[in-house]
């Protein structure tokens, strides 16, 4: 007779179920695994056997056969080892069968029968809710699969033995408690930045209407700094956001104790970093950096300095929100909503726009070196600012009195009128999603707003891409002074957060 328990395995975010089968069979003894699964799943079959001699039980001395189905999907992962050994332990009748049948397993054996932690408990909980099944996950995955809530309940043993005594009616474990909610305080403030104030109202803007924020400026001009504030201004995720988030961690292992984060996730990548760790993917298929900025904030620093391939796959990302990696045998998606902030030197050397220390390939090495990053990628940036150095005098002024915590207060209400506005809009929650004739209605301007915004367009040549950006931005503008009507003085602000530059060739460009 075949004995059945479940598990899931990971397609992007989502956990498909899979039903492991067992079947003792009478001949020669033997312990065969069929049904796709990878190096790590086929390993599983020893660490399985070692358990189970552990717990003091021999395996039958008939032909056992594991099936993983359906067979046509790869499994991967040391996740399969507990529902393997929980089928089997059906199949030899020591746990009850339907106990396992009604059940979704997670969990690596060690091999003394200890449960060890995986990833992904939180998408496996989902999975499990669906299929109205209950989840079994090692001790410390408990917490972060319980976030699922009543519908589904999770047990988080220690070692088989406990969870087999626990299906015995022996010693009965109690349910998973879902771990903490935290909320990270950012210690870093806006008021620590002297000077700097058309860079901080620029960012201020981006906050607010989820802009993709680039910064081009001198070393030791406060780039990084700045930077480095912005996760201050952010509002905290929604609930619905913060569960979002929490399962990509959650695959990625990044879940702290179980708790789920209302902090919006603000990834720093070094330039260095690898394709597959950006965009994610590779053999073990991996959310990369841009999924787990999702919802929050994709910081690149020293931007051109990034492999220009890597640069280029950001772009459709950017459009779409979510990314499709291509595997051997199937594409998997992860979303990938995030504010892209990058900051530049303005060449190599860094002293560009500075005729006393400057190199002297001026201005050939400028050019250059922005020409790593492609005209239409530069076009995804809504804002774009060049940030002076600090002025000497700027540095001993005191500080100024308006700090994080007020900037994040007017973020937050402009956020509050975005969400109002788009609420009937599926997939849409700041400005910078709104597109097409949506946007046009939206940020509707004046009569003096639309001359001087006809005249910059034809003016500057923009693309149009170029134009609805700019709408986008005036809309965040006068969100943040709560007007309903774009103004001229919108369009006039956020005009001037799109750099005009004179190529080496002479010509004006506006990026
Ligand atoms: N506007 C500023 N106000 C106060 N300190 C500053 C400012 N700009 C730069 N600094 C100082 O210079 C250091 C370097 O700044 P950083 O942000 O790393 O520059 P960048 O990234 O532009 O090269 C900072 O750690 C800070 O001590
Ligand atoms: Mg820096």
């Amino acid at each position: 007779m075949i004995a059945r328990a479940y598990t899931v395995a990971f397609q992007g975010v989502e956990a498909k179920l899979i039903e492991v089968q067992c079947s003792l069979a009478p001949g020669i003894p033997a312990f065969n695994m069929v049904g796709l699964p990878d190096k790590a799943v086929s390993e599983s079959k020893e660490r399985v056997r070692a358990a189970i001699t552990a717990m003091g039980l021999a395996l039958p001395a008939k032909r056992i056969t594991i099936n993983l189905s359906p067979a046509d999907l790869l499994k991967e992962g040391s996740h399969f080892d507990l529902p393997i050994a929980m089928s089997l332990l059906a199949a030899m009748d020591i746990i009850p069968k339907e106990e396992a049948a009604r059940h979704v397993f997670l969990g690596e054996l060690s091999l003394d029968g200890t449960l060890v932690p995986v990833v992904g408990a939180l998408p496996a909980a989902m999975a499990a809710a669906e299929a109205d099944f209950g989840l079994i996950c090692p001790k410390n995955c408990g917490p972060e699969a319980a976030w699922v809530g009543g519908a589904v309940q999770v047990i988080a043993p220690n070692s088989m033995l406990e969870l087999v005594n626990h299906f015995n009616g022996r010693k009965v474990l109690s349910a998973s408690e879902p771990g903490e909610v935290h909320t990270e305080v950012s210690t870093r403030d806006l008021r620590d930045v002297k000077g700097q104030e058309k860079a901080k109202r620029a960012m201020e803007i981006a906050a607010a209407g989820r802009h993709h924020f680039f910064m081009i400026g001198e070393p030791g001009a406060g780039k990084s700094m700045l930077a480095a504030r912005l996760p201050g201004i952010l509002p905290p995720l929604d609930p619905a956001e913060a569960l979002e988030t929490s399962m990509i961690h959650s695959l990625a292992g990044l879940l702290k104790e179980g708790g789920i984060s209302r902090t919006r996730p603000f990834r720093t990548p070094h330039h260095t970093a690898s394709m597959a760790a950006i965009v994610g993917g590779g053999r073990n298929a991996k959310p990369g950096e841009i999924s787990l900025a999702h919802n929050g904030v994709l910081f690149l620093d020293e931007f051109p300095e990034f492999a220009r391939a890597v640069l280029e796959t950001l772009r459709q990302p950017i459009e779409t929100g979510d990314v499709v990696v291509a595997r051997a045998n199937a594409h998997v998606r992860y979303p990938c909503k995030f504010m892209l902030l990058a900051a530049a030197n303005p060449c190599r050397c860094g002293f560009l726009t500075d005729p006393e220390r400057a190199c002297a390939r001026v201005p050939l090495c400028g050019d250059e070196y922005l020409a790593r990053i492609s005209g239409p990628l530069m076009d995804r940036f809504d804002i774009k600012i060049e940030i002076p150095p600090v002025a000497v005098s700027d540095l001993s002024q005191p500080p100024a009195t308006e700090g994080s915590a007020d900037i994040a207060f007017r973020v937050a209400q402009a956020r509050e009128i975005q969400r109002e506005r788009f609420a009937d809009h599926k997939g849409i929650s700041t400005n910078s999603d709104a597109e097409g004739a949506l946007l046009e209605t939206i940020a509707e301007p004046t009569t003096e707003g639309r001359k001087l915004l006809g005249d910059m367009a034809q003016h500057f040549r923009m693309s149009a891409r170029a134009y609805h950006r700019i709408l986008r931005v005036c809309r965040t503008i006068a969100d943040l002074e709560g007007e309903r009507i774009v103004q001229r003085h919108h369009i006039a602000e956020s005009v001037s957060y799109r750099f005009y530059r004179e190529s080496a060739s002479g010509r004006a460009k506006l990026g």
